[in-house]
């Protein structure tokens, strides 16, 4: 029993077992990163016009979001704290980095490129997705390469990189020619950073049917249909900061469908630090989605300092903001937590409690959390192969 293979044949046999191998990147046969559907009611995008998705660029992105190799003793990559099966962040309150632990909790990543704030961290200091890309690189505690006080520099990276085989086809195949720089890792990685996103939620499900996210979504229980409302109206207050009508108000500051912060928003009142102390300068939040995970547990604690373990102590704390210990204290937390002067006290109902989180819980995602175009693309040995590149002296020259 003998068969032969025309070379097309073995050509398509090979493309298709190389694409399937792990750790096996395929150049002409790369994920869709570039042309996702993206729902009709989703109106807002931060990618600057110079830098859009490219199916090559964003997974140059992959590739340096997974490598270890980028930090300086190789035990830490983006996805050490930023884990794809926990919604891209970590179920630790701070993160281990190569230097110690992280100040503040690692944020999720979804949908980042719909918020309308395009400023990064809790704390917004990174002015964009480009900026924010390369910081963890270089600070001490997280990835090591500072090039302050001993630690080696982004330059000595740079150097690394060039020594690993799979880096010039990446930045061929993203940029054209296989030269290495800081804004070409940062383009690279706020690509593939962009590129995560999910809209496969039960939300999004009943967004599509619906005319409007006030009207009531046809697949939401009861429940669910109450709760959106709790979440979108404004609260009424009495005199003393007590609700007397209307809502919880969370739209103001975490509006469907994105479900991302208010670039007017000032601190919702929580004021901790990891380890003690306090941190009034925590403005944003990541979008509200995939908080909870497919089986229902939390993708990591809530809040800057994950000093809220469970939606039901973020309820909670906004039913009743706690009272200012001090002027700075006040004057950072939002006014609009602060009716007449008084901290909020939303007076939730326990069927009002059980609606809003029957309601959040309906911003989960499925496919963010397997699709394997975000997943790790390194082997169990840390290596990964190009192919498809076309060069002669390698089987796919025939491409
Ligand atoms: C050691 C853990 C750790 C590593 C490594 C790490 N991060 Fe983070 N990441 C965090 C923490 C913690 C925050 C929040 C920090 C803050 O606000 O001060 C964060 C925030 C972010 C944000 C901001 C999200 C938002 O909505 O504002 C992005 C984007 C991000 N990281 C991407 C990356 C990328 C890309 C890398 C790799 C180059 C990386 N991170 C490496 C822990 C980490
Ligand atoms: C005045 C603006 C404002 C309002 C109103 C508001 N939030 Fe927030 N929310 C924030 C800010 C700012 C943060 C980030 C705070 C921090 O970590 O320091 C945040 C964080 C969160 C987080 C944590 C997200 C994460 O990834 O850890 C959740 C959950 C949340 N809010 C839910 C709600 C709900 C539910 C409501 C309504 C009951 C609400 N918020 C009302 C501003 C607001």
């Amino acid at each position: 029993m003998k068969r032969s293979l025309s070379p097309l044949c073995l050509a398509a046999a090979l493309a298709v077992a190389a694409s399937a191998l792990p750790g096996t990147i395929d150049l002409t046969n790369l994920p869709n990163y570039a042309n996702q559907t993206i729902p009709n009611y989703i109106t807002r995008n931060n990618t600057p016009p110079d830098n859009q998705i490219s199916n090559a660029g964003a997974t140059l992105g992959r590739v340096l979001f997974y490598d270890k190799r980028l930090s300086v003793n190789n035990t830490v990559s983006c996805a050490s704290c930023h884990q794809q099966a926990h919604g891209f962040s970590d179920l630790a309150t701070a993160s281990q980095g190569v230097n110690g632990t992280t100040g503040r909790h690692a944020m999720r990543l979804s949908n980042v490129r719909f918020g309308n704030e395009p400023k990064m961290f809790w704390d917004e200091r990174a002015a964009t997705v480009e900026q924010q890309a390369t910081q963890p690189i270089q600070d001490h505690a997280e990835m090591g390469f500072s090039g302050q006080n001993g630690d080696p520099s982004l330059a000595d990276l740079i150097d690394r990189m060039e020594a690993l085989s799979y880096y010039p086809p990446l930045f061929i195949a993203a940029f054209g020619d296989p030269t290495i720089t800081e804004d070409r890792m940062q383009r690279a990685i706020a690509q593939f950073v962009r590129s995560i996103q999910s809209f496969d939620s039960k939300y999004d499900a009943g967004r599509s049917q619906a005319p409007n996210d006030g009207a009531p979504f046809p697949n939401f229980t009861a429940s669910e249909n109450r709760g959106k409302q709790l979440f979108l109206a404004p609260p009424v207050f009495n005199a003393q900061g007590l609700r007397t009508g209307g809502g919880a108000g969370c739209a103001g500051c975490h509006a469907p469908p994105e479900f991302d912060i208010d670039p007017n928003s000032r601190s919702n009142g929580v004021i901790g630090k990891i380890g003690g102390g306090q941190d009034l300068t925590n403005t944003r939040s990541p979008s509200l989605r995939n908080m909870l995970n497919p089986q229902g547990a939390t993708n990591g604690a809530f809040m800057h300092d994950g000093s809220l373990a469970s939606l039901q102590a973020v309820l909670n704390h906004y039913n009743a903001i706690p009272t200012p210990t001090s002027q700075a204290v006040r004057q950072a937390i939002d006014a609009r937590l602060l009716p007449g002067g008084n901290p909020q006290r939303l007076q939730l109902t326990a069927q009002e409690n059980t609606d809003i989180l029957a309601f959040l819980a309906t911003t989960t995602g499925s496919a963010v959390y397997t699709d394997a175009k975000w997943s790790n693309p390194f082997d169990a040995n840390g290596n990964v192969t190009i192919v498809g590149t076309g060069q002669t002296g390698t089987n796919w020259s025939f491409f």
